[in-house]
């Protein structure tokens, strides 16, 4: 390929597949001569890949917008152009809604019209085109999107999954994300063995629903194959819902040593009649009973979560239940938020919204508890020998940063030759937020 001729700017909010779709983008507009840069500064294009699922998260992106305006206008005095491009789950959700609040966007795209992004800039261009695209055809998106990648680290993301059926009422992505959809085996399988053959050794496989995936063989069926690829070492898979946690995916857990353990598998609260409200379709006991049969087939696995704190209806002794599940669970990792109230889900219109302060108080508590969690998690490692792929140098010079099997960040000193290795790793301490050992080589 040529030398890149214009400047691409992407800034990716929300979640992972936000991520992958972002590497996506870079992608298919490659061939147009579009290199990737860090600033925005000087762009020739700019894309704003955006998250709508919390008021903060989409307020972030109309704040962005304001600055990546008066640097239009300053290219445009210096008699150059910027083309400012909205995609994500806020294009989705807000279409043309952006544009007439920030004028300075020329085109608002959803999340599955990427592969069109070539035709769309160019007739955006030509002044000729819609500035809208914004439909629910994922299938279309990915058989048009190469297979070949360019990863870019050791690690990589390989979205197999997409859209919610699900429906929780306090949720927006069954909107801006469309229906659950799930690629073929063998275009997940062609991505995968173009990633190993590159260097990759690690795979999260995404999807807002991942273990609904529905390809032939299910999310069990697909980690199968997929751990036969050589060079493929670890593979992870993000984000479950409990419902979809089946027996045939458990069992790969005991069997695959490749399926690394550590879940992420949100319960949202711990009250049955929060979670009624939420449309969560499992309660406080189903969900215990289910984390015990995969600690049954994978004793060591790591668990996380996500919850959400005051939503409508929640009273004392609802939040206490939540504690209460945390407590009987012990998570290694979790994301907790305060309910945000988004348009047009059934839960904003629901009586009894919990005031700030109160949902302040509650996260504060929550957070607490899962923070005291997290740290006796990672403490109780030292001591342990654990396997550590390495995937770049450390903050410190001479110092490498790594990932366990339960995706705790590693540091060690250690050569930079090791990235890409696994390598055994004796942990001396665990800290909130990451482990520090060394290389068990060098004390042997
Ligand atoms: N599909 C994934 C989650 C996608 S959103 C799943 O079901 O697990 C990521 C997290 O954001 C959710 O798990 C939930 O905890 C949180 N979230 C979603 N909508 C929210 C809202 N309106 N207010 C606060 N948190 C929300
Ligand atoms: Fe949202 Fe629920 Fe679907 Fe997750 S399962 S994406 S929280 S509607
Ligand atoms: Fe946000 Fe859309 Fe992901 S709303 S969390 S970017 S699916």
């Amino acid at each position: 390929m040529s030398a890149p001729t214009k400047r691409l700017y992407i800034k990716t909010y929300g979640c992972q597949m936000n991520v992958y779709d972002s590497e996506r983008m870079a992608d298919v507009l490659a061939p147009l001569g579009y290199g990737m840069t860090d600033e925005p500064e000087g762009a020739d294009l700019v894309v704003l890949n955006t998250c709508h699922i919390r008021e903060k998260a989409t307020e972030k992106v109309y704040s962005e917008l304001g600055y990546i305006k008066q640097m239009k206008q300053a290219r445009a005095e210096a008699g150059a152009s910027m083309t400012v491009v909205v995609a994500g789950c806020v294009a989705q959700a807000e279409g043309e809604q952006i544009m007439i609040r920030q004028q300075a966007v020329d085109l608002v795209v959803g999340p599955q019209a990427y592969h069109q992004l070539p035709e769309l800039i160019a007739r955006t261009h030509r002044k000729r085109g819609e500035r809208l695209a914004a439909d629910f055809a994922a299938d279309e998106k990915f058989d048009a999107l190469p297979v070949e990648r360019n990863p870019t680290g050791v690690t990589a993301f390989l979205t197999v999954q997409e859209g919610c059926d699900k429906f929780c009422t306090f949720c927006v992505v069954p909107y801006t994300r469309g229906g659950e959809w799930s690629r073929p085996v063998e275009t997940i399988l062609a991505e995968a063995r173009d990633l190993a053959a590159k260097g990759v050794r690690e795979i999260t496989l995404l999807g807002q629903n991942v273990n609904a995936y529905a390809g032939e063989g299910g999310l069990a069926g697909l980690a199968r194959r997929l751990a036969k690829i050589e060079g493929l070492d670890r593979i992870r898979y993000t984000t479950s819902h409990p419902a979809d946690m089946g027996d045939d995916l458990i069992a790969a857990h005991a069997e695959l040593p490749q399926l690394m353990p550590y879940l992420h598998l949100p319960v949202q609260a711990g009250s049955d009649k929060i979670l009624k409200a939420m449309n969560r379709a499992h309660t406080a006991e189903s969900y215990l009973r289910l984390v015990e049969k995969i600690r049954a087939a994978r004793p060591d696995i790591a668990m996380a979560g996500d919850f959400i704190v005051g939503f409508p209806g929640e009273r004392d002794a609802d939040f206490e239940a939540t504690l209460q599940l945390v407590r009987e669970v012990g998570y290694a990792g979790a994301f907790s938020f305060k309910y945000s109230r988004r348009p047009g889900t059934p839960a904003s219109a629901l009586p009894g919204q919990v005031a700030d302060e109160v949902k302040e108080e509650r996260l504060a508590r929550l957070n607490a508890l899962l923070d005291e969690q997290q740290r006796a998690f990672n403490a109780s490692q030292a001591g342990k020998v654990l396997p550590v792929l390495f995937e770049r140098p450390g903050r410190h010079p001479g110092q490498l940063s790594g990932r366990s099997p339960y995706l705790q960040a590693v540091h060690v000193d250690g050569p930079d030759r090791l990235i890409g290795q696994i390598v055994p790793v004796r942990i001396e301490a665990g800290s909130k937020m990451s482990l520090a050992g060394v290389l068990e080589m060098e004390t042997a």
